[in-house]
């Protein structure tokens, strides 16, 4: 590696880490705010459809018409209320999973938990668009940087989604081969040019424009699986992406 580009590369590294370190305090500090005024909402909405409940009981078994129709508004809001905040709830629970502020240190995790909290924080992204088709097969935990890891399955996964313009698939699988963990994203995207496939790990290559993609998501992708003596291979072609990690069951 030339020196310029170790230069460059050390750069990138910093600019992502300090950008990941002020995004974690972000991520903690919204996630606090929005599940405390959140609990309190899905208790009140239990008491409230319990309440329902009760009032439907005490009517008795021929109650007015009008007073039942308002009982059945009433129990249909608090089940949908009961969707919305479990809904938000989940969101922010992968947000904090997603972070593992808490665990900037290695761990035997397994990695189901970090691809689908990240698909999760994606869903608003692929929703309707975008099919997501998981074949997770039977791996065992692995020890790593889980927060670290979810940063390559969250970059890979955004990319596969840019790459498909209107609708796709993207396609999660896992598998064990040996003394090591695969795992694969493809995607039915535009795929990659053969003569970008030598750059696209390069610190600030993009093809996104100005603005759109600093492109440095896959540098760090390969910085993150490298410290975790894994690889990080690439297969394209007109019909789609196909990206493989490797990670070893003791890196
Ligand atoms: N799944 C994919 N399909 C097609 N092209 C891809 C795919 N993944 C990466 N690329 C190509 O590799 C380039 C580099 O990707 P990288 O994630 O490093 O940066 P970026 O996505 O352009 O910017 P950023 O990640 O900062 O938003 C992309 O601009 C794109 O040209
Ligand atoms: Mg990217």
């Amino acid at each position: 590696m030339s020196k310029r580009n170790r230069e460059q590369e050390l750069m990138s590294q910093l600019i992502q880490s300090e950008k990941m370190a002020a995004l974690g305090l972000l991520v903690a500090g919204v996630a606090h705010e929005i599940n405390t005024p959140m609990g309190a909402i899905h208790s009140n909405n239990d008491i409230m459809t319990r309440a329902v409940a009760k009032i439907r009981k005490l009517l008795g078994p021929a109650p007015d018409k009008e007073i039942s129709r308002l009982l059945d508004i009433l129990g249909e809001i608090c089940r949908n209320n009961e969707i919305a905040t479990d809904r938000i709830m989940k969101t922010v629970r992968s947000l904090k999973n997603f972070a593992r502020l808490d665990e900037a240190e290695r761990k035997t995790v397994n990695i189901h938990e970090g691809i689908e909290s990240t698909l999760t924080l994606l869903q608003h992204q692929l929703r309707n668009r975008i099919r997501i088709v998981k074949q997770f097969g039977d791996i065992p935990e692995i020890e790593c940087l889980p927060n670290q890891l979810n940063q390559v399955f969250m970059n890979v996964l955004v990319n596969a989604a840019q790459a498909i313009q209107d609708r796709g698939e993207i396609r999660v699988k896992t598998w064990t081969a040996g003394d090591a963990v695969k795992i694969s994203i493809s995607d039915t995207g535009i795929g990659i040019p053969t003569e970008h496939l030598s750059k696209i790990f390069d610190p600030g290559f993009t093809t996104k424009g100005v603005g759109l993609g600093t492109g440095l998501g896959l540098s760090l992708c390969y910085k993150i699986v490298q410290d975790h003596h894994g690889t990080i291979e690439v297969e394209s072609s007109n019909q789609g992406t196909t990206f493989t990690i490797t990670l070893p069951l003791e890196a």
